[in-house]
């Protein structure tokens, strides 16, 4: 049965109670409908008065379910502080990349300071589960404990993936930033004396970035034919000077993100609707692309088809995010030659090595073991 009571005027409160600044998201305001006792004479001041306590009620019901920054933090005995309001994580997802997510994971954990990775498992058999025990071979470095699978099997689901991401970083606000990248792409900071990570970088944004959009640098064949055993940043050294695409990728601030609709772009709380993405020139970025291309202060570096038998195992492989490679999965089933002419399109003479020279600087003990191999 509901509990149905006509709202009585009681004495015992006060319009200062609606009015006055208030800290706490109680809302006391429904209680000063009681002042219309006071002014029977008036009808007019009472509907004022409902109208300010329902508009008052509402206000505070909106401002008060809006999730706050995360700042959680704790200090260790060394004296580190573990600020979740600094932290960055990644949302993945990921079918057959296995031979590719070694250098993919201890670069953007090891050279680049993200905090974890959410890794979605798209395979039908979960074959990430065997490769994550392996990463208990990298204790010091907590490879394993910053790396979290999960199994997520079935067609098209690479926004449902983020979108389940995203929302476990909210429940557990352990992570301010979350970026939404595949494992062909490898983020890339510009200056990395003056933000040596990537917490640095994004804490040096403006408040009203909601996300940080970056474009896309693409690589292609660099004339190869076949996988070799190598790192894909080692490999794939050269771009051409068309190679910045207009497509984006997201990093947003983690309590503002309401859904992943698109892999290349977040959306904001609807109350927070003054929330953009934005490049890091502030232009507003709405949507997948950013015909400004700004890759002068964070890029993403995609290794688009990798060599031409790499890029053929696309035409037989269901991808995770099928709106986004349908193209190319398409592609993939044509002919070498065509192959050849549409992916080398433009000569690839441009070195930019950037984030193989980062791994060699700051991930030694995995790009050691490749330093004397050649491609
Ligand atoms: C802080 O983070 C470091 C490294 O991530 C970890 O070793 C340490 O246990 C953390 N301390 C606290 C108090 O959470
Ligand atoms: C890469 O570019 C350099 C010039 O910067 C050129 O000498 C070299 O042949 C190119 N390599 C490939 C694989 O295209």
């Amino acid at each position: 049965m509901i509990n149905r009571r006509a709202w009585k005027p009681s004495s015992s409160s006060s319009l200062d109670s609606l009015l006055a600044p208030s800290s706490s998201c109680g809302s006391s305001s429904v209680s000063s409908l009681s002042l219309a006792g006071r002014f029977k004479s008036s009808q007019h001041l009472f509907q004022i008065i409902v109208s300010l306590a329902i508009g008052g009620s509402l206000l505070f019901i909106i401002l008060c379910q809006q999730p706050k920054g995360y700042v959680v933090s704790t200090t260790d005995p060394k004296g580190h502080t573990n600020n979740s309001n600094k932290k960055a994580a990644i949302c993945a997802i990921q079918k057959g990349g296995l031979r590719y997510l070694d250098e993919w994971v201890q670069y953007h954990l090891l050279a680049l300071g993200f905090e974890d990775i959410f890794l979605y498992d798209n395979s039908e058999d979960f074959e990430l589960q065997a490769w994550h025990q392996s990463l208990a071979n990298f204790s010091p470095s907590k490879l394993q404990q910053r790396t979290h699978i999960r199994h997520f099997p079935g067609p098209k689901r690479q926004n449902e993936a983020y979108t389940s991401c995203v929302k476990q970083i909210q429940k557990t606000r352990s992570h301010a930033w979350v970026a939404f990248i595949d494992i062909d792409e490898f983020v890339v900071l510009r200056d990395t004396q003056r933000y040596p990570y990537i917490s640095d970088f994004l804490e040096s944004l403006p408040p009203e970035y909601g996300g940080l959009a970056m474009n896309w640098v693409a690589f292609f064949l660099n004339h190869q034919m076949h996988y070799q055993d190598l790192p894909v940043t080692m490999r794939f050294q050269n771009r051409s000077e068309h190679a910045t695409s207009q497509h984006i990728k997201t990093i947003a601030r983690t309590h503002l993100v309401r859904k992943v609709k698109n892999p290349h772009f977040v959306d904001y709380l609807l109350f927070r609707w003054w929330m953009h993405t934005y490049d890091t020139d502030g232009n507003i970025v709405a949507g997948p692309f950013n015909p400004e291309l700004v890759v002068d202060q964070i890029a993403v570096y995609h290794y688009q088809s990798k060599s031409l038998e790499e890029y053929k195992e696309r035409c037989s492989r269901g991808r995770a995010d099928v709106s986004k490679e349908e193209w190319s999965s398409q592609l993939a089933c044509k002919s070498d030659e065509r192959l050849l002419k549409d992916l080398g399109k433009f000569p690839e003479l441009i070195k930019d090595d950037v984030p193989w020279q980062l791994l060699k600087e700051r991930v030694p003990g995995y790009a050691s073991k490749y330093t004397n191999s050649t491609i």
